[in-house]
């Protein structure tokens, strides 16, 4: 998402700058450009080499470096966002008081983008008045500050004050600053994950689903502009935006009551759940014990949520489902499709050693209720959800 996006990166002297060697190279990882200011101070801290090699920049320091000016107007316009990270208490508090005496101060009052900062000090600092004034004043700016976290800091102790994590400043640079518009003003309603029955207090039936394909989509849709609610089971996978409004539940019925209860402002609807078709119609208070002979669970049918949502869908929404399949994949793909009164239909076959539950990748075909259909090759899950939302964008362009 940080393809092509000019990222100017402030360092100042503080213990965390060993962290912004890691930031460098996510950035760069995801494709952006960077360009390396040090203040003074944080030469101790970091080095110089280091980074010029990671950024394939030249890493700047000073106003003027023999008799050549370095033009600190042009890095601030150059910049699509400016972040300082780690913003030590000093480069802070000669911020907010407009003070110039080194080239990363230089270019922050005249950079024309926005200006992010990831603060850094031991607690007592962190905690100071005039910290929390300097702070304030830039909000007043509009810069952004990332929140600092609590853990053990330079000085031994343990408290707040600590830069936030590598990972997590990229992501708040992503998720501010690089989203597109494709998907402005959308709704999308997507179900991940499996769900869970409950039989009595401590068991219950299950699938394997990891929820990462439906995380996947939903990353993607929200990257390209969407309004995204997800509504997602058990899982262990993580939502990488915040902004994402996740809605978790349990059991089938939970799901069920989550999803209808937002399709009507839908516009997509991405099902993409391993709801249990069955839960057991009676769930015991008591753990319940051991039998001598054999032990039955009576179960009866879950409201099928795809099957709802298509009933009711309006003539502008799109309906989406998903089909795991073991053998018949094509024909069970199109009965599900007819059945559901879906718009399209994502195939997976349990038979493709890359498609199925856990797995980082997944191999697709998409039917679409035209009768048409198109195989995809086997990658990752979020390539699969970029040609999942690349075909939707299609539907709707061509529509
Ligand atoms: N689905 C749903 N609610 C259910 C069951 C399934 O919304 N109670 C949705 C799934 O999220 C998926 C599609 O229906 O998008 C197909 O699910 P799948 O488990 O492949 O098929 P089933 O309809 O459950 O049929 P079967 O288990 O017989 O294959």
């Amino acid at each position: 998402m940080l393809q092509g996006k000019k990222i100017l990166l402030g360092i100042t002297g503080s213990i965390a700058a060993y962290k912004a060697v890691m930031i460098v190279r996510l950035l760069i990882v995801e494709g952006a450009e960077v360009k390396i200011i040090l203040t003074p101070s944080a030469k101790e801290f970091v080095s110089p080499l280091t980074l010029s090699t990671l950024s394939k920049n030249n890493i700047l320091t000073e106003l003027a470096e023999e008799h050549t000016w370095a033009n600190h107007v042009m890095l601030g316009r150059w910049a699509d966002v400016m972040l300082i990270a780690p913003l030590s208490c000093n480069t802070l508090s000669k911020m907010a008081a407009g003070l110039c005496d080194n080239l990363l101060l230089a270019a922050y009052l005249s950079a024309t983008c926005p200006v992010v900062v990831a603060p850094a000090m031991d607690e007592d600092m962190w905690l100071h008045p005039s910290t929390k004034r300097n702070i304030q004043t830039l909000i007043s700016y509009g810069n952004r500050v990332i929140p600092v976290s609590k853990g053990e800091l330079a000085s031994g102790l343990y408290g707040e004050g600590r830069m936030a994590e590598p990972e997590m400043i990229v992501r708040f640079l992503q998720e501010n600053y690089c989203r597109t518009q494709e998907f402005h003003g959308k709704k999308i309603l997507i179900s991940a994950g499996p769900t869970q029955e409950p039989i009595d207090p401590v068991r219950f039936i299950s699938n394997h689903s990891s929820g990462k394909m439906g995380i996947a989509i939903a990353e993607n849709f929200y990257e390209r502009g969407a309004d995204v609610h997800l509504v997602c089971g058990p899982v262990k996978e993580k939502v990488k935006y915040n902004g994402i409004q996740v809605t978790n539940v349990l059991t089938a019925a939970e799901m069920y009551e989550a999803c209808m209860s937002d399709i009507a402002s839908a516009d997509i609807a991405i099902m993409a759940a391993a709801v249990a078709d069955y839960t057991p119609i009676e769930v015991s208070s008591i753990k319940i014990k051991k039998q001598e002979t054999g032990f039955q669970i009576e179960l009866t049918k879950t409201k099928d949520i795809l099957q709802s949502i298509g009933s009711v869908k309006k003539d502008k929404q799109v309906v989406v489902g998903f089909a795991l399949e073991t053998n018949n994949e094509a024909e069970n793909a199109i009965k599900k499709l007819k059945e559901k009164n879906a718009d399209l239909i994502i195939l997976n076959s349990m038979k493709d050693a890359e498609a199925g539950f856990g797995k980082d990748t997944n191999k697709i075909t998409i039917f679409n209720k035209d009768g048409t259909s198109i195989a995809y090759e086997a990658k990752s899950k979020t390539s699969v959800a970029n040609d999942i939302v690349n075909y939707i964008k299609r539907l709707i362009d061509e529509a």
